[in-house]
């Protein structure tokens, strides 16, 4: 992080915008989002999480760091060395997964889409009547999950890899047989990781084609960004930091001011200037189309994999 910089959880120094400042926003803001940075309430005793990957793993560290009293987590994962590391290194108890849904009062499936249907085969007739199973697999219908697991109560959920430092951005969504408390359970556990936004189901794409492949769209602007640094005479590492910082002030402004975006833009945007050159240059190339158009086709693409 380059010297001087806030640290990304200071509160933010007014910025001559009169009162509220900027920070009393953000610090009204964060619990507005579901960046409630706690599980308290929630009443889980047990969970099972089937699939111990990349977002497996990520659940587990946020919901053991975040919900109290911290409930028992049980992990069920297909690789052996996979089983071990997260045994050593987490404390989890690792079960097959009609063991670990069997008295579990929440069940996460963290397994690729094209398992689930195999797992959900596997664990039908073990899980406990009532049991809330939380959903994160891309393009599974709460429809799907239902059919195979009666008694249950569904949440479809996309969350997105910043899930990893506790800075995700989770897309929820209630199945058929979900009330409100079903889903304010998921939206604590969830909020472990990072932000939770409640949307209808048939949003689901667009959160996926949004925050769900959105940090890569931003890594692919800083690949570029850093490219540029560099080309500039900035040492790769210094680069790096630079862009990083860039990315997260920029983002933290947008979240907590009251402006549009193309405000934000315009405020840095003087006529002439080096930041009207660059715009001039992603209009001349049609850059902002090809955001949207890549975004449109992240979307259909969602569809299209839901659909089978
Ligand atoms: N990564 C993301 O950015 C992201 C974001 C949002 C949502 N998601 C969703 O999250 C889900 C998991 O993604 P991931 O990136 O964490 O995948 P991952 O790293 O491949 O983790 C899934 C793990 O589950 C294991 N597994 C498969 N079937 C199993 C079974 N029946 N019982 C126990 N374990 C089983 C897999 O083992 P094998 O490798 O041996 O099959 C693998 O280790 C996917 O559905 C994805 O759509 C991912």
């Amino acid at each position: 992080m380059p010297s001087g910089a806030p640290h990304p959880g200071a509160p933010m120094a007014g910025l001559g915008h009169g009162p509220p400042s900027l920070g009393a926003r953000l610090r009204a803001f964060l619990p507005g989002l579901g960046l409630i940075r706690s599980g308290k309430g929630v009443g889980v005793t047990r969970i099972a999480v089937l699939g111990g990957g990349v977002m497996g793993e990520a659940l587990i560290v946020g919901i053991q760091r975040r919900v109290h009293p911290a409930p028992v987590i049980a992990v069920a994962e297909k690789r052996p060395d996979r089983r071990a590391d997260l045994i050593a290194r987490l404390g989890v108890q690792a079960q097959d997964a009609p063991e670990a849904v069997r008295d579990a009062d929440v069940i996460v499936l963290v397994v690729k889409p094209q398992d689930i249907r195999s797992l959900l085969d596997t664990i039908a007739g073990h899980v406990a009547e009532g049991a809330l199973v939380i959903s994160i697999a891309a393009g599974i219908p709460t429809a799907l999950i239902e059919t195979a697991l009666p008694g249950t109560h569904v949440v479809r959920a996309m969350p997105n890899t910043p899930a990893r430092i506790e800075s995700g951005m989770t897309g929820i969504s209630a199945g058929a047989r979900c009330d409100r408390e079903h889903l304010e359970r998921a939206r604590h556990l969830l909020t472990a990781v990072g932000a939770v936004a409640e949307v209808p189901e048939s949003a689901q794409d667009a959160i996926t084609s949004v925050s769900g492949s959105g940090p890569a769209y931003l890594f692919y602007l800083a690949e570029a960004m850093i490219t540029g640094a560099v080309e500039g005479g900035i040492d790769p590492e210094q680069a790096r930091e630079v862009v990083a910082q860039t990315l997260l002030g920029a983002s933290r402004l947008l979240q907590v001011s009251h402006e549009p975006p193309q405000e934000l833009r315009a405020n840095v945007t003087s006529p002439a200037g080096t930041t009207a050159a660059a715009i001039a240059a992603f209009d001349e190339r049609g850059v902002r189309q090809a955001l949207i158009d890549g975004i449109t086709a992240a979307r259909m693409r969602s569809q299209e994999l839901s659909a089978g």
